[in-house]
This record gives C-alpha cells, structure tokens and sequence, in this order.
C-alpha cells in the first residue's frame, strides 16, 4: 500500500509529531524557508505546517492537486490564506485549547512585570540608578488587588487568563466580545463595550485573533479612552495594535505601561524603538513555549493529519 506523503515545516517539531505521522505516511522534513518549502511540496498529500511565512496561493499551486490535508501548529492562523484552502477542498485545521494555560501564564507574566516596572527596574541596576537615597516614591508600580481588570476576547485564553488573575483579588472583571458569554456570567465577568472596557478598566488584556475587524484595533483613539495609570498586555497578535499609536502613548505616558508577547514586525529589530521604552516590557511571542504545550501542539497537529487522510473528521478543525 502507498504510504501518505506528508511535508513537515520545520526541522524543529517535537518528536511526537514526526513519530506519530511515520506510522502511517512517509514524512519529508523542511526548513521552514520559503525556497526550502517550494522545493519540497510538490505533490504531497498533507502539509505540517509551522511557520509565520504566508501560506499563500503560490505555495499551495506549487503543492498540486493532491494536497488534501493541512495542519498549522498554532492556535492562530492569520498568516494562512483559508478563503483559498477553502476553495480548493482541503481540510485544514489547528491547535485550540492545548495552549490556554501556557499563554495565559505569559499575560499574567507581562501584566505584572509591566505594573511593576520590570524593565524600567532592571534598566536602573544596570545604570547604577538605584540609590539608598532614591526613595520611598522611587518606582512605584501599580496594583493588581482591587483592580478592574478588561479582558478583550473572552475565548478560552480569555477567560484562563481572568482565572488566574481572580487569586489576585481584582475587584471587579469586564470583558468585551462579539457577544455576552455565558462563561462569562459564570466566571462573574460583566460584559461591556469596548469603549466602556477602555475606560474603567485598570488592565486592558488583549486575547483576540487577528482579523479584518481586529486588525489594528487599538489605535490612538483607544489608547486615548484609556485611563493614564492603564497597563495594555497583548498576547494574541501584533497586528492588533497600531504599534506607532502605541509608542506615542507610552512615551508621553498617556498610559502607564505596556506588556508584549507578540509585535509588529516578528522577529523585532534589535533597535527597534520599543526596545527603547522603559514602560514597556516585551517577550520573543513566546506565550505557547513550554516543553509540554508545545509537545501538545505537535500531537494534536500530527492527529489532525492522519484523521483526515483517513477521512475521519480532525480533532480541531477550521475547515
Ligand atoms: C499560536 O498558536 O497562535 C501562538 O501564537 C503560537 O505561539
């Protein structure tokens, strides 16, 4: 029997991934370049997919007709064109869910290293700034207890993110949404306006995908609605951000700090000019990058794969 012919982006996958789809198919690895990709994709039947490369037209032209299956590794997939997957009859689907914990334990992170001024903090120890004399007023940050913390997209990182927060005595939670939840209700979260979010709450954390409607959503105007002492967390996407609003906003301290996993461009530039703010703490979009969720990821994108070569419905589809 033909085996499945599967191309796996990039050489850097869990093993699971790659044990679980040699079972049944034989598994080209490929760096995850675009001319690696081209060079390697014609005529398989699915793809593994790990890259924040467009998967376009063009690639999925070069792959042929055969192409049926695609799984992405990632829960997000704003850089997959899924109109044209779509179109062309394949199956596609991602990893929700195995990564909630993993990214909700990043926001929390960001949003106390950036209430507490963490790199503001270490930036003075290295500038030898920190004096006995500096001062019962030096550095003060602000506080989480008796908080109103805003959850913008209360999906299930959403709402793993108000869950840990909670153990910090917030006073009161909102979140806003396409739609009340009744998670939401549940979990005791009031749902606003986005507007209303924006200006009562002390911490805006951001936990939607990047789409059309989400695509730079907080701009200037929504930075400005924002209360002065607001810390912003991003967990989801860079391009949800107008980043140059952003730095104007945190530069003349029009609120009080900012805590991001994920910007505009990824990789940042070593200059890059958030790099030059003290108000503002950032991470490598590391929010799913542990040892077990990323394992996690693997399987779940490996058994996407052979449950819809095998015609069985994936475990998490998109479509
Ligand atoms: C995702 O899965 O979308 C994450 O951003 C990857 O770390």
């Amino acid at each position: 029997m033909t085996k499945f012919k599967v191309l796996m982006i990039s050489t850097t996958i869990p093993e699971i991934g790659l044990r679980l789809l040699k079972t049944e198919c034989d598994v080209v690895v490929s760096e995850g370049n675009k001319n690696a990709i081209l060079q390697n994709i014609e005529g398989v039947d699915a793809l593994f997919w790990w890259s924040k490369l467009k998967l376009d037209k063009e690639i999925l032209d070069k792959a042929g007709p055969k192409l049926r299956v695609i799984g992405t590794m990632s829960a997000g997939y704003d850089n997959i064109d899924v109109e044209e997957i779509k179109k062309r009859g394949i199956k596609f689907g991602n990893t929700p869910n195995v990564l909630n914990d993993a990214v909700a334990d990043t926001a929390v992170l960001l949003t106390l290293a950036a209430s507490r001024r963490f790199t503001e903090g270490r930036q003075a120890i290295e500038r030898c700034l920190w004096k006995h004399e500096s001062g019962a007023q030096w550095l003060l940050g602000q506080d989480i207890t008796g908080s109103t913390v805003g959850i913008v997209g209360l999906g299930g990182i959403g709402l793993a993110i108000a869950k840990r927060l909670k153990c910090f005595n917030v006073a009161k939670f909102v979140y806003t949404g396409h739609r009340e939840k009744p998670e939401g209700k549940i979990f005791g979260a009031e749902f606003v306006s986005l507007d209303e979010l924006l200006k009562i709450s002390d911490f805006v954390i951001a936990s939607v995908p990047l789409t059309k409607e989400t695509d730079q959503m907080f701009n200037a105007e929504a930075f400005a609605k924002m209360k002065k002492t607001a810390v912003f967390v991003n967990i989801s996407r860079g391009g949800i951000v107008n980043q140059p609003d952003l730095i104007v906003a945190l530069k003349q301290n029009k609120i009080f700090a900012a805590g991001l996993d994920v910007m505009t461009p990824e990789p940042l530039p070593s200059d890059h000019e958030l790099l030059k703010l003290p108000n503002c703490v950032l991470m490598p979009h590391l929010g799913s990058a542990t040892e077990k969720t990323r394992s996690k990821m693997a399987e779940l994108t490996a058994n996407n794969i052979l449950k819809a070569l095998n015609g069985e419905p994936m475990l998490a589809p998109v479509v």
